[in-house]
């Protein structure tokens, strides 16, 4: 469990949106009350029964069962996805310089997820229920306190059949060890013994253990490492070499395609490259509706830097963070601690751009001790969900919605060490600045950079390429070097390929680092989800209060932008101008026409839908009222209810300026 950290946000340091970025400002400006109070766990079921009856989710092959981890969207949810991913784009790389999109397949090379760590080390600990089987994540099991009864085995009397498998079964102290017995007899009876007798039993008090199944008491086995990728077979024949895998993140094609898209966008470092897409999971144990699911999709950046060498060289300096919050345009001496600060802050603007309030996230710094080998800093975004653990005073915590990670040149050298293809860059500016550095700060650019290359190629997987036999490292090459050939070892090795870096950079050549912004899309909506769903009170036709259910999602993420009704449907004059409207709006904005019903149920539909914007065609509008007001409609505000007339032509406009 993770403690919370304020962030930097949330003590409320927002800095001005800057141009060409999403106009966050004038989007909250436009919501007239988002949801700010943090939500009960007993909300969840509600909202999950809401997305199943209005069409946002489903689950998946529910006519079958469903299968578990699997989700659906519904024309609602389908909807608010693509303007989840289409927001994300927009902010990621249409309103902004430098960074350019890639689509890149599923299924990649088998070499890429050993190149990448995930082959190896994507796993997680499961423990399954020697009772029941079932099988749980270990570090999601709960801290249990009581009194362990332990037996050796049992016997069946009569027959002399035995097992001697030992077993335990934990219950709160004082209960009666009947429980503990019975639950006992039935782990040796699914050993073949019909009427156990139980031996060697003995009982202690135990503290703190994870050790056993907070559903029945029964012990678990021991932890152990589940690898998650999902295998499939490539190929008309399964075999071990056709054996390949539904990718578990995006970013590695990001990393795998660097090269083509960094000459064919005629891009210089920085830049970005994102991508959209499906990920899978083998996930032990999809929990908490769509938040931990099998099949999820991912929006994910991989943005290229230099190595703060190669700044410090250019710039004379590295610039450090003078403080929290957004730190403004980017500059040319900025290192890998700004851009992440930066990113950080982007990410937070665009997350209330679409409606979740500074309030309801948290800036989660990871601890160094969480951090992988190769990360820097890893910030978490997380959102307060009903489902949240609760911290010591009672507040939500968060569960993670996005990971914003400085992951150093780890990615990209991964993949020039297994595909043996180089990633570096040439940099036309670092050629320039460098023999113009004096020699004193040469050699210590050289021997910061030396030690970092260092410090990756002897902690990270995967083959060192001996550029030749007798090679002894860098200090070895400048010296006389004509002693004895010494064994070639990893470090040799290392040395003599982080010395070839090093010589490299002051030619002008590095492997970019990276900042990598990765969010899920599913475990947005499903934030947007709990974060719109609100009920207060409404008139009903009659003027009597009722409860009203009402989806306040932002105008740019909402599924439907507009409904328009016609006041009554036998009406045709008032039908006819009513499709004329839905036409003239179709082209700019998801439009609903509806006409069945009392005008009230249709309203309140569409709360439920959360449509922001509702048009009514009535008698007016055709003129029966005086000509001032022919051709106008009443524009309703979903969130306060409140109409206005507006002019049929003035409609686009007013919109569109809305839901932008
Ligand atoms: N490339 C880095 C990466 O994949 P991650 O933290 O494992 O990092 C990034 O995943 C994001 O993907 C998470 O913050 C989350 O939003 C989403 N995600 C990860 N696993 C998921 C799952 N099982 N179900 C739904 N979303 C998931």
């Amino acid at each position: 469990m993770r403690p919370a950290r304020l962030g930097w946000g949330e003590q409320g340091q927002i800095a001005p949106p800057k141009t060409g970025f999403l106009d966050i400002a004038a989007g909250v400006a436009n919501t007239v009350r988002l949801m700010a109070e943090p939500k009960t766990g007993e909300l969840m079921e509600t909202i999950a029964s809401l997305c199943k009856r209005r069409g946002f989710i489903f689950q998946s092959s529910e006519i079958y069962g469903g299968l578990n981890g699997f989700w659906d969207y519904g024309p609602l949810g389908a909807e608010l996805k693509r303007n989840i991913k289409d927001a994300w784009w927009r902010s990621m790389t249409l309103l902004r310089d430098g960074v350019v999109g890639l689509d890149a397949s599923i299924i990649m090379h088998p070499r890429v997820w050993e190149a990448s760590g995930h082959t190896s080390t994507f796993s997680d600990l499961m423990v399954d229920c020697l009772l029941t089987k079932k099988r749980f994540r270990a570090d999601q099991i709960e801290c249990l306190a009581g009194t362990a009864y332990f037996y050796t085995g049992a016997a069946e009397e009569g027959t002399g059949k035995e097992s001697k498998d030992p077993f335990s079964v934990l219950i709160a102290t004082g209960k009666h060890p009947g429980y503990a017995r019975e639950v006992a007899r039935q782990f040796y009876q699914q050993r073949g013994l019909k009427e156990p007798v139980l031996q060697g039993e003995r009982s202690e008090p135990v503290q703190n253990t994870t050790r056993y199944n907070p559903e029945n008491g029964s012990l678990l086995t021991e932890p152990r490492p589940f690898n998650l990728m999902l295998k499939t077979s490539v190929g008309p024949v399964e075999s071990a070499d056709n054996l390949s895998y539904l990718r578990p993140e995006t970013a590695q094609a990001i990393f795998v395609q660097f090269k083509n898209v960094f000459e064919v966008a005629r891009q210089k470092i920085p830049f970005g490259i994102c991508q959209i897409g499906k990920a899978f999971r083998n996930e032990i144990n999809p929990r908490n509706f769509t938040f931990r699911s099998r099949e999820f999709e991912q929006m994910e950046l991989e943005y290229f830097i230099r190595p703060d060498e190669a700044v410090e060289a250019i710039c004379g300096r590295v610039a450090k963070p003078a403080g929290p919050g957004h730190p403004g345009e980017p500059q040319p001496d900025w290192g890998w601690q700004l851009w992440h600060q930066y990113w950080v802050e982007e990410r937070l603007r665009f997350y209330e751009s679409i409606g979740l309030p500074r309030a309801s996230l948290v800036e989660y710094w990871q601890k160094p001790e969480e951090l992988a080998h190769y990360a820097r800093a890893t910030v978490d975004v997380l959102y307060k969900f009903p489902f949240s653990k609760r911290g010591p005073n009672g507040e939500l915590i968060g569960e993670e919605l996005e990971g914003i990670a400085a992951r150093g040149d780890f990615d990209l050298s991964q993949h020039q060490r297994f595909a043996g293809r180089p990633m570096t860059v040439f940099d036309e500016e670092l050629k320039a600045a460098w023999p113009k550095l004096d020699p004193a700060k040469q050699a210590e650019l050289s021997e910061r950079f030396f030690q970092s290359r260092l410090k990756y190629l002897l902690n990270a997987e995967g083959p060192l390429v001996a550029a030749n036999a007798d090679a002894r490292g860098r200090r070895d090459a400048e010296g006389p070097a004509k002693e004895p050939e010494a064994p070639v070892t990893k470090e040799v090795l290392a040395a003599k390929q982080a010395g070839e870096d090093a010589e490299a950079l002051a030619k002008g050549y590095y492997i970019p680092h990276v900042i990598e912004p990765s969010a899920g899309v599913d475990r947005l909506a499903l934030a947007l989800i709990c974060n719109a769903y609100c009920q207060d009170q409404a008139p009903d036709e009659k003027g009597n209060l009722e409860t009203r259910v009402v989806m306040r999602f932002h105008p740019r993420i909402a599924p439907i932008k507009v409904a328009v009704f016609p006041l009554l449907k036998n009406k045709p004059e008032l039908v006819q101008k009513a499709r004329e409207v839905r036409g003239l709006l179709r082209p700019h904005m998801s439009v609903f026409y509806d006409e069945a019903g009392a005008i009230g149920r249709r309203y309140r539909r569409q709360d439920e839908a959360g449509t922001p914007f509702g048009v009514t065609i009535d008698f007016d509008t055709l003129g029966e009222k005086g000509p001032e007001l022919k051709d106008t409609v009443t524009l309703r505000d979903r969130d306060t209810m409140k109409q206005e007339r507006v002019k049929i032509d003035d409609l686009v406009p007013m919109l569109t300026a809305r839901i932008r």
